[in-house]
């Protein structure tokens, strides 16, 4: 195993799980739900029980890279947003500093850019996004901090759009298409990026190149 894949149970992590099966990528899915143990072995992950909450820091032995797909729900309120969005990444990054880890990558939100011009409902979500964020890239590991916009169950379409300017208004992104760009990223030794996007018309392959 090289790859942990926290929040593998998620919408997002279970597309990054099959993505990393498909390219042959060996992982360990971290899971809360035991009953969810054997869809993962069915996609080849050795699985490690764990909540985000407690110590989860066993979970990084032998892990190379580490992807964070975790997230608080939608109306789990602030509390579980300080907690899942920004103070278990930190953790996260600092136990992959004692483990030796190469890669930290780490799904955030495009409102991370600018929190403070965030809706009103989603500015404390989006400051917990950028503390988490700004703690990886100060890290001193490898990164890359993944900003989508809002994500979508619907089909991929193998592209999105890079976004600089995070105030104009945006296509939304499927979480397949997040899913292949993290996927796709690690493949291409992508490191050292905060990279926000949304939906858009260019092949994630060559907009993950040009950057
Ligand atoms: N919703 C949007 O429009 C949007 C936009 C931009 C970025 N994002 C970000 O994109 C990422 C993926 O979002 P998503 O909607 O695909 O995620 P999701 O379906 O809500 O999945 C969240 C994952 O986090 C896990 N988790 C939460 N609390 C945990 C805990 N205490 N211990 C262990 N695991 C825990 C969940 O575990 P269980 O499966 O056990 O519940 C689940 O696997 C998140 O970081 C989200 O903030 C979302």
């Amino acid at each position: 195993m090289s790859i942990l894949l926290i929040g593998a149970s998620g919408r997002t992590g279970r597309l990054v799980a099959e993505k990393l099966h498909a390219g042959a990528m060996p992982f360990r899915a971290m899971l809360r739900n035991v009953a969810k143990n054997d869809e993962f072995k069915l996609l080849g992950a050795s699985t490690v029980i764990a909540d985000l909450e407690g110590d989860f820091s066993p979970a990084f032995d032998g892990a190379r890279t580490v992807i964070y797909a975790a997230g608080s729900a939608e109306t789990e309120g602030v509390e579980q947003e300080r907690l899942i969005d920004r103070d278990a990444v930190i953790k996260s990054v600092d136990y992959a500093k004692r483990h030796g880890i190469h890669t930290f990558v780490v799904i955030s939100a495009l409102l991370a850019s600018a929190p403070e011009r965030s809706p009103e409902a989603l500015r404390h979500y989006a400051q917990m996004k950028r503390e988490s964020d700004d703690y990886v890239i100060a890290s001193g590991l490898n990164f890359l901090v993944l900003r989508p916009g809002e994500l979508t169950m619907n089909l991929g379409t193998g592209t999105i759009e890079i976004v600089s300017d995070p105030d104009t208004p945006r296509v939304p992104v499927t979480r397949h298409d997040v899913a292949k760009v993290v996927v796709e990223a690690l493949k291409i030794g992508l490191v050292n990026k905060t990279i926000g996007f949304a939906g858009g018309n260019a092949p994630i392959f060559e907009a993950l190149a040009a950057l």
